[in-house]
């Protein structure tokens, strides 16, 4: 064979041959639990049964229909997915397309035309995504284009002093992961979120959330807004969103949304009626107390199971949590040790941090696996 993959991605190395619900079989019939979820993605877990009723059955009816015409899915979708949100005077509008780095993208269009100006704030260790607009609001000259589309500011995390300094009536646009992932799972303080609301309140500008990671319950609470209490302007999703189907979401109060022209937007595949049944279905159970509930008590659970052998602290919430290994160690080293033990679990850029994001179905039971591979584990430094 010929044809080869550019080297985007260091491939572990497992042959998945299928999931059930939060394990990963691999060839030969190894399983694996699976700790970091596809990345987020997996909300419901592998080949959650009402999921794969609900996709089989739209693929049946409906399997896809040009945005030029209107259907039951979307409606659907817009009803259970409002259920969830957070409280808005004049309520949110919605434009739905397929990745995180688009919905990121047409998040900043937008807060770029309703404010004419072509300023955007980020932060480091931001991670955005790949397309043109969010790489340039992302931290990591490896997603870099030559150059930005708009003009960017990088301010430091967590530091209301530096973001009261600049951000000023220029400032068309703050966006921000309300925790940073790929960064190491780090939180924002209470007084950093207050600050850049007021000052986006006084200057104009467009608080944006990437709740690309953070949202569709991932947290304990359907958004990071309800979380922490801060309610942006605008905030995108995808990931998880639609239970393993592409997905990108951008989420604009109604009343900003209408002052700018919807012809900005547009896609094929975004909104398409298969990939909206999913969301849907994913909405409807993210919208069940029980459901949260659970996301907060497996959290509760893992972080007893995890704090022990290599592992010195534990930080995030819900079921996005960053696992500090201690000083003299490395995570990746740690990672690769836990899937000897069969448990996959993620690393970020911080190379002492590891990364659990499992399916949000993972249930309190399942955590004492993870306290009983890191103890079996001999770490050396
Ligand atoms: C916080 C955040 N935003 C945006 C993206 C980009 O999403 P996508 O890969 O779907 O374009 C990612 C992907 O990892 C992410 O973690």
């Amino acid at each position: 064979m010929h044809l080869r993959e550019v080297d985007a991605y260091a491939r572990l190395p497992l042959q998945v041959v299928g999931a059930e619900g939060n394990e990963l079989i691999l060839e030969g019939g190894r399983r694996l639990l699976d700790l970091y979820g596809g990345h987020c993605v997996n909300t419901l877990g592998a080949g959650d049964a009402g999921l794969g009723k609900v996709i089989q059955e739209q693929w049946k009816r409906l399997s896809f229909a040009t945005n030029l015409v209107d259907h039951e899915p979307r409606r659907g979708f817009l009803s259970a997915f409002e259920g969830n949100l957070p409280p808005c005077d004049g309520g949110w509008s919605v434009f739905l397309a397929n990745s995180g780095a688009e919905a990121n993208d047409n998040a900043l269009k937008h807060a770029l035309a309703f404010t004419r100006r072509r300023k955007v704030v980020f932060f480091k260790g931001a991670f955005h995504g790949r397309t043109a607009a969010a790489a340039a609001v992302s931290d990591t000259k490896l997603a870099a284009f030559p150059s930005t589309p708009f003009d960017v500011v990088k301010l430091p995390w967590n530091d209301p002093e530096m973001a009261a300094k600049a951000i000023d009536t220029t400032v068309g646009a703050v966006i921000l992961e309300p925790y940073q992932s790929l960064a190491g799972v780090t939180e924002p303080s209470m007084e950093f979120l207050n600050t850049l609301r007021r000052l986006c309140d006084r200057t104009g500008a467009v608080l944006i959330f990437d709740e690309v990671q953070t949202g569709n319950g991932r947290l304990g609470k359907p958004w990071a807004s309800q979380h922490f209490g801060v309610v942006p302007d605008s905030f995108t999703t995808a990931k998880g969103a639609a239970g393993g189907l592409p997905i990108g979401i951008t989420v604009i109060r109604t009343k900003m949304a209408q002052a700018v022209p919807g012809k900005l937007f547009g896609s094929t595949f975004g909104g398409g009626p298969l990939v909206l049944a999913a969301a849907a279905m994913v909405a409807h159970r993210v919208g069940q107390p029980q459901f949260l509930a659970n996301v907060r008590a497996t959290s509760e659970a893992l972080k007893v199971a995890a704090l022990r052998g290599p592992i010195a602290s534990i930080r995030g919430a819900g079921l996005l949590l960053g696992l500090v290994v201690k000083p003299e160690l490395k995570a990746a080293t740690v990672r690769d040790l836990l899937l000897e033990q069969g448990v996959l679990i993620g690393t970020s850029d911080d190379p002492q941090v590891l990364r659990l994001s499992p399916a949000l179905t993972l249930s309190p039971a399942e955590a004492p696996q993870l306290a009983r591979a890191l103890e079996a584990l001999e770490v050396k430094a």
